[in-house]
């Protein structure tokens, strides 16, 4: 055959396969809202930069009627492309073959890009949208399943793994999303359930939506699945994209560099913290007086969020921030707050990011409730992960740091490099209304005006302990700066910190409060 009809036959192949699951499945896709597989990678990725691979992949499964059964690609859509100009590989589930669901050769075509994206060493997308383990194709499925959840853990802390969820992500299916990095959800699109309503029907005889039970509200603010959640899937691909800018394609490399900028006019950093210790304010409005543009990209936003985790940049490198945050809880520290940072922290340690961390906390959250959903384990993950992460570590304490939270927020004693304080930080076991009234018990209910008296203490406890000078006076904390010098002094602390070098004692790995 000559080549002209050979080009043409490629043409018509390439045409009906790309057809997916073809018009009527496509239609009720997008009568829900959703845009197709292919819509969705041509969205994410550089215009005209998707190279599909295994297009003509069919499956081989016989029985249950699925010998006669013609699957396009089998129901993944495997390439890779390049976003902003940096390299990714990415599959994306189609529903309208077969609801996505995920028999031998569509494993495959996964694994073979989950490979791929190892052995090239760029971060991987995996945009999921399946009805499950192919009930067909028994346990291959299964099999399929395990090994792309034991690729997701191979590529953990080496390539950035990236998980889109757009559409059902039901049963065993969930694991391969939460072994990696990001998990993003839509509004009314994205479901992530082990069980679903059907099963805690029969089982449980409790009626609950899909929404209810796993939506992307509740995976954003209830269960911390999700990393971030956006109104559409225009807007999360927005959000994608702006992830893979301020991450490194590897752990052998560095986030590219940005042309450096300073933070927007306007933001004063001086006047954010108020003068009353006990009254709040929106550690965020610091991070932003303090970033590049003022440009700061923030993780888990709607879940424990007296913790703030997110990305910015400082003179043009990323740099990761760990920040209480003051309007929630006081910031203080919990299970869920303690469990979303330990993660970042040990994500930014993976990927050579630096960690910017902002203090102010009154300390662990006391309580029944606390004590027994395991604050001690919880806890005990974020002091692990600061004592371990070796990439640069920079603290700087801007009011309160009292008990444990001093100790846990990346302290001198856990091997901070750098530690500043603010003059308004004040560095004690705990606060002085609690200290006064516990050293001085006795004396408050013996004195003649107990009221006037336990002011007095609490005065003199403040005095003498709440302030950085006590801590400054034994070294632990380096120095103490005005506000207005921070970023001054953070953008000196990461120049110096370039090379850094921590030589760990050698063992197979630690054994972290998982
Ligand atoms: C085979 C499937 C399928 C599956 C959907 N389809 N899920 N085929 N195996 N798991 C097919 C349907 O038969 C249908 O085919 C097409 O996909 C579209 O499905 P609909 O049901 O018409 O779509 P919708 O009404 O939107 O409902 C979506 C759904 C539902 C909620 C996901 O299809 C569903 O409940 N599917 C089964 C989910 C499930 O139980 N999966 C197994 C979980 S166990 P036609 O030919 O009619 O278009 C599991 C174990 C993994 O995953 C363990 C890993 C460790």
């Amino acid at each position: 055959m000559p080549l002209k009809k050979k080009i043409l036959e490629l043409k018509k192949k390439t045409e009906q396969a790309s057809l997916g699951g073809g018009e009527k499945a496509i239609a009720k896709q997008k009568a829900i809202g959703k845009l197709t597989a292919r819509e969705r990678i041509l969205a994410l990725l550089d215009e005209g930069t998707f190279h599909e691979y295994d297009l003509f992949v069919e499956h081989e499964a016989r029985d249950f009627g699925m010998a006669t059964k013609v699957l396009h690609g089998d129901g993944v859509l495997i390439g890779t492309g390049t976003i902003y100009g940096s390299p990714v590989a990415i599959f994306a589930q189609d529903f309208t073959v077969a609801g996505g669901s995920l028999g031998l050769m569509h494993a495959r075509k996964i694994t073979k890009i989950m490979d791929h994206a190892i052995k090239m060493r760029i971060p991987l997308i995996g945009i999921n949208d399946s009805g499950g383990a192919r009930i067909q194709e028994g346990v291959n499925s299964l099999a399929g399943y395990g090994e792309i959840f034991y690729r997701n853990t191979m590529a953990s802390g080496v390539i950035p793994q990236i998980s889109v969820i757009l559409g059902p992500c039901a049963g065993g299916a969930v694991y391969s999303p939460a072994l990696t990095d990001f998990v993003f959800v839509v509004d009314n699109i994205s479901n992530m359930f082990i069980t679903g309503p059907e099963v805690i029907k029969s089982v449980l005889g409790e009626e609950i939506s899909k929404e209810e039970l796993g939506g992307a509200r509740v995976h954003s603010e209830v269960t911390g699945n999700a990393h971030f959640y956006a109104k559409n899937e225009l807007e999360c691909f927005d959000q994608i994209k702006k992830l893979i800018t301020f991450i490194p394609w590897n752990n052998t490399k560095k986030a590219l560099r940005f042309e450096p900028q300073l933070p927007k006019k306007g933001v004063k950093i001086d006047n954010i913290v108020p003068d009353d210790p006990s009254k709040p304010y929106d550690v965020r409005d610091v991070i932003c007086a303090l970033v590049d543009d003022s440009d700061f990209f923030e993780v888990q936003k709607h879940w424990a969020a007296n913790m703030v985790i997110g990305f910015g940049r400082l003179n043009g490198d990323t740099v990761g921030f760990v920040a209480n945050q003051p309007l929630v809880m006081a910031g203080v520290l919990d299970c869920d707050s303690s469990d979303k940072a330990a993660r970042f922290i040990r994500y930014c340690d993976a990927f050579n990011i630096p960690l910017v961390v902002l203090e102010d906390l009154p300390g662990y959250l006391p309580g029944v409730d606390q004590e027994h959903a395991g604050v001690i384990r919880h806890g005990a993950k974020l002091l692990y992960a600061f004592s371990e992460a070796t990439v640069p570590k920079i603290t700087v304490i801007l009011r309160k740091a009292y008990g444990g939270g001093y100790i846990a927020m990346n302290s001198r004693h856990l091997r901070a490099d750098f530690v500043f304080a603010w003059p308004t930080a004040e560095i004690a076991v705990m606060g002085p209304e609690g200290a006064a009234n516990i050293i001085f018990r006795k004396e408050i209910m013996e004195a003649e005006n107990p009221e006037e008296f336990r002011k007095e203490k609490v005065a003199e406890y403040k005095e003498k302990f709440a302030n950085p000078y006590v801590a400054a006076a034994k070294g632990y904390i380096d120095t103490v700066i005005e506000p207005e010098e921070t970023r001054k002094f953070l953008l000196h602390a990461i120049e110096i910190s370039a090379n850094k070098e921590v030589i760990a004692p050698a063992r197979k790995h630690g054994v972290p409060p998982f």
